[in-house]
């Protein structure tokens, strides 16, 4: 059985102080489900520390947005798989689709990059998805074996079971419409099969993929119905205590 994934992707938001009363009050709202659901809280770079010595000893556990794929080096502005080890991160974001419109990232540097963060025991959570335009020329599904392909290649099946996917439609990211749980569901499943082509039907069973589009208190039960749903990658919704702790609480009622 996979472990339902929640993670809290809080983007460009919240100052140090900011960033430790949301960390505060998550870990006061969700210490009871410790067991039953990762819980994971990617506030910025310049947040991690301080949210990393908030949830220290709980099960909260802490991701990055980005990491880059050299150790160290004159690589101004870059931050380092160590640096994010050294601060306690166990997980990190690659590839989401800001990063692809905004930075330049590519199918190549999201290779780099989780290569990276698996050879340094970070679990990288891939983000793969169409845009707007993608999905109405019909080509979903065609972009989806593009990012995840391409993004995992060269990745060992003995490494593939230690990797999320986050499933997320473009369109569906900060515009609150949401995926139905049926595209959701179509999605991931394609994927799941794309991973069985792959590294076999064992570890494809094994890998969580996440959905993440306008995630909301009152989507997430459905959302997390479907049998390949296994968790949520949370943008708007994270970043308040009461809408994220509810989104965390439902996924698990769901899942039990
Ligand atoms: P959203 O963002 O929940 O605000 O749509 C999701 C994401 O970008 O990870």
């Amino acid at each position: 059985m996979r472990k339902t994934i929640i993670a809290g992707n809080w983007k460009m938001f919240k100052t140090t102080s900011e960033a430790i009363e949301l960390a505060n009050g998550l870990q006061r709202e969700l210490y009871k489900l410790e067991e039953t659901v990762d819980i994971l809280l990617c506030p910025p770079f310049t947040a991690l520390s301080e949210v990393s010595e908030v949830i220290t000893g709980s099960n909260i556990k802490l991701g990055a947005q980005n990491v880059y794929w050299k150790d160290e080096g004159a690589f101004t502005g870059e931050i380092s798989p160590l640096m994010l080890k050294d601060l306690g991160c166990a997980f990190v974001i690659i590839g989401h689709s800001e990063r692809r419109q905004f930075f330049g990232e590519t199918n190549e540097s999201v290779n780099n990059k989780a290569k990276a963060a698996l050879g340094h025991g970070l679990t990288p959570i891939i983000c793969v998805g169409e845009t707007l335009q993608e999905r109405e020329a019909g080509s979903t599904f065609k972009v989806l074996e593009d990012h995840v392909q391409n993004g995992l290649k060269g990745i060992e099946e003995s490494a593939a079971a230690a990797m999320v996917i986050a499933y997320e439609p473009v369109w569906a990211i900060g515009t609150g419409k949401t995926a139905t749980s049926q595209q959701a569901q179509e999605a991931h499943e394609y994927i799941r099969g794309l991973l069985a082509k792959m590294y076999g039907q064992e570890a494809a069973a094994q890998v969580r993929i996440q959905y993440g589009g306008s995630v909301k208190p009152e989507n997430i039960s459905e959302l997390m119905a479907q049998p390949d749903v296994d968790g949520a990658l949370v943008g708007g919704a994270s970043l308040k205590v009461e809408t994220f702790a509810q989104i965390v609480k439902k996924a698990a009622e769901v899942k039990k």
